[in-house]
């Protein structure tokens, strides 16, 4: 009975609503915190739960925003931009940036009473070894087998698990594949743009420090070059002062957040949503400021469960009293509200996208310029990034509305050059697959040139100074 009401969160709300899997991306009034405690709104179309290995059909049409499993480029839907699909310009793909947050993940935040559920990951290895760059001979391929020791008291109030969290579960690993698999057949075997093979000359790799965001590239990768038996670099810049996942140290940046966090709308979002804050922290145990000041950690404990084929969490002193399907479906929108609140809609919104990725905006407008001056010899960039690195750039952007860019969430920025002797730079915006909706129009098909004029508002000229102001 449960695990049916449950499969209610995915299959029944696109039919009611009537949606197009992309209208599933933009509800209208997600702005509002109307939005929040409207429960007929259920999902908006979103879909939220996934078996633990991904080789079983959800039943969701394609497309979908589906959190644990995000769509992105495939050869079905893959449509040229307009005018080169109605033959009105000739035109061939130079350059493609893509950025993608991890894929799907076991949680960050376990419940202050522990889990009332075993967390298994005895089904991924998390490879770790380091290798001499040549010469030597090569290590032995240790990996990580997290266990829990009989004897130690901390066990108990924590979870049963093979784990570390927030760890990529086995769900997440095979998406990737697939994502690399589907990347392969657009850019690579379609469009002729990836090599067929990772020349360092040609491909350029990135991820955070986090091995999240490693373990999914080492997917993704494999999927677009299944033979491949060589080593790949994945480009990195130190924990310390990294560009992407709030790597440097901003104090302007949490001032900024506070003042956000202090607005009229903010604190009315908090009003809209205090029974369900109270019943849920009772139930629990989740009463302190961390988890009862934003929807961060119910929406990440809860999908890390749905996601990879658990049930949502239940009372550890009555096992009857658990989440409900409407409770889980609230705290998603209020999770919703709250991104597109922070990147789109709240009064410090440029500075506050200044402040967190700025730069890394910039990188990118710098590769664009290498491309422009003809000077780029890599045709394709992929960054392996998080949550809180993709919601600022599609605040950038200017998307209509920001649902939470979930799992395996990919922006692919495609440059194309047209034919003929006034050749020119054009640049397109997929978001999760189709061309992205924003207050700029959708942006299909546009002069590079406009693209870097959307963008560069969000390059500090002195992150320095705007850090310490
Ligand atoms: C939501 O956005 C729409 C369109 O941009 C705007 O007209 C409306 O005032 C906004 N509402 C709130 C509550 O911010
Ligand atoms: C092709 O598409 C472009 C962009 O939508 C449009 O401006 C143009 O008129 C179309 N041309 C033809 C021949 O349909
Ligand atoms: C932990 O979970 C495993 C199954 O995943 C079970 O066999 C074991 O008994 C559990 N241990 C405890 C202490 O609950
Ligand atoms: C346990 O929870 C169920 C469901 O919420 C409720 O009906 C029941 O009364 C509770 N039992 C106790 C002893 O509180």
């Amino acid at each position: 009975m449960f695990s049916s009401s449950i499969a209610v969160v995915g299959a029944a709300l696109p039919v009611a609503l009537a949606l197009t899997p992309l209208e599933s991306f933009y509800p209208p009034n997600l702005n509002d915190t109307a939005y929040i405690s409207d429960s007929s709104i259920g999902t908006y179309g979103g879909i939220y739960q996934a078996p633990t290995r991904n080789n079983v059909n959800t039943g969701s049409p394609y497309g979908s925003y589906d959190y644990c499993t995000m769509p992105h480029p495939r050869t079905t839907e893959y449509e040229l931009p307009e005018p080169v699909k109605n033959g009105s310009v000739r035109a061939t793909l130079v350059y493609l940036e893509y950025l993608q947050r991890h894929q799907r993940r076991t949680p960050y935040n376990i419940l202050p009473g522990g889990e009332n559920q075993p967390y298994n990951c005895d089904d991924v290895f998390p490879y770790l070894y380091a290798g001499p760059q040549s010469g030597a001979q090569a290590p032995l391929a240790v990996y990580a087998q997290t266990y829990m020791d009989p004897t130690n008291p901390f066990n108990e109030g924590y979870v049963n698990t093979t784990c570390q969290f927030p760890q990529l579960t086995i769900g997440g690993l095979l998406d990737g594949y697939q994502h690399g698999q589907d990347i392969w057949a657009v850019y690579g075997a379609k469009l002729r743009l990836i090599p067929s093979f990772p020349d360092p000359k040609k491909v350029w790799f990135r991820s955070t420090e986090s091995p999240l965001t490693q373990q999914s590239a080492g997917g993704v990768l494999r999927g677009i070059w299944p033979h491949y038996s060589g080593a790949i670099p994945l480009h990195q810049q130190n924990s310390a002062v990294d560009t992407v996942n709030e790597g440097y140290s901003c104090n302007n940046r949490g001032n900024v957040l506070s003042a956000i966090q202090s607005t009229a709308q903010w604190n009315d979002h908090l009003s809209v949503t205090s029974t369900l804050r109270s019943e849920l922290g009772s139930m629990l145990g989740a009463t302190s400021g961390s988890w009862q000041s934003t929807f961060d950690h119910f929406s990440d404990n809860f999908q890390g469960r749905l996601c990879n084929g658990y049930k949502l969490p239940c009372d550890f002193t009555n096992t009857s009293n658990c989440v409900t399907t409407a409770q889980a479906e609230e705290i998603f929108r209020a999770g919703d509200w709250e991104w597109n609140y922070y990147w789109r809609n709240n009064p410090d919104v440029v500075e506050y996208i200044q402040l967190v990725q700025g730069l890394f905006i910039g990188e990118i407008l710098s590769r664009f310029q290498d491309v422009a001056k003809g000077k780029s010899s890599t045709v394709y960039s992929h960054v392996f990034i998080h949550d809180n690195d993709m919601g600022p750039v599609l605040g950038a952007l200017g998307i209509n509305q920001l649902r939470w860019p979930a799992m395996g969430s990919n922006i692919a920025f495609e440059i194309w050059k047209t034919e003929g002797r006034s050749s020119s730079l054009y640049a397109r915006v997929l978001y999760c697959g189709q061309p992205i909706e924003t207050i700029h129009g959708t942006l299909d098909w546009l002069p590079l040139s406009s693209l870097i004029a959307i963008l560069q508002p969000y390059v500090p000229t002195d992150i320095v100074s705007l850090c310490n102001s």
